[in-house]
């Protein structure tokens, strides 16, 4: 299937919206995205849209996300929450291009790591390891191997030990 991948645009929302829905079973992923469009941790340019002839096919999202070293000291990164596929089309490779083209587009504008918690099985086809192996922790609860980072430039972790800070919204849903 023949997809384009492009930045959000306003009258995607509610396709944004209700493609998450089908995919997770649930409104909580579709949720967080709206809240997390109205905050400070919104890149435009980062939340991206697979679209075929028949609309919004999948969608994924990369936020502002500090980890907190020592002394108060942070460093920045991204999250990337959530990805999704619409489940008719999913095996398909669309959710592939999605995160390929996301990790692409996030390293063009500038960013140097990304941080997801998410299926082990699928993020280390991309190159996603566990965050642990640069002492990156979470408060979640969480399996050591679902909790990954990927550099987009190399050694950007090298030094960024520390616990990742979600942003409120990730905890309003
Ligand atoms: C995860 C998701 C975005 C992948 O999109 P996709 O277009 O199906 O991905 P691709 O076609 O590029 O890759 C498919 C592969 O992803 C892996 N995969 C898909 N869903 C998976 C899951 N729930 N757990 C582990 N691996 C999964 C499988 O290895 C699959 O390979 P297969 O087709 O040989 O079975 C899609 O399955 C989805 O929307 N799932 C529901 C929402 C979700 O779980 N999002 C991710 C949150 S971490």
């Amino acid at each position: 299937m023949k997809i384009t991948i492009t930045p959000e645009a306003p009258e995607d929302k509610s396709s944004v919206y209700s493609l998450n829905a089908a995919a997770f079973g649930q409104e909580n992923e579709s949720k967080l995205i709206d809240l997390l469009r109205n905050s400070e941790h919104f890149i435009p340019e980062l939340s991206l849209v697979a679209r075929s002839e028949s609309g919004s096919v999948g969608h994924i999202l990369f936020t502002k996300l500090e980890i907190a070293g020592p002394e108060g000291v942070t460093y920045g990164t991204l999250a990337l929450a959530p990805m999704a596929v619409l489940p008719s089309l999913q095996h398909l490779g669309i959710g592939s291009q999605l995160l390929r083209e996301g990790l692409k587009r996030a390293a063009e504008q500038g960013y140097s790591s990304v941080i997801v918690l998410g299926h082990p099985e699928y993020y280390p086809r991309f190159g996603f390891v566990p965050a642990s192996k640069w002492g990156i922790s979470t408060s979640y609860d969480v399996p050591d191997e679902a909790f990954m980072a990927i550099e987009l430039k190399l050694g950007a972790l090298e030094g960024k030990a520390g616990l990742v800070i979600y942003p409120k919204e990730f905890n309003e849903v």
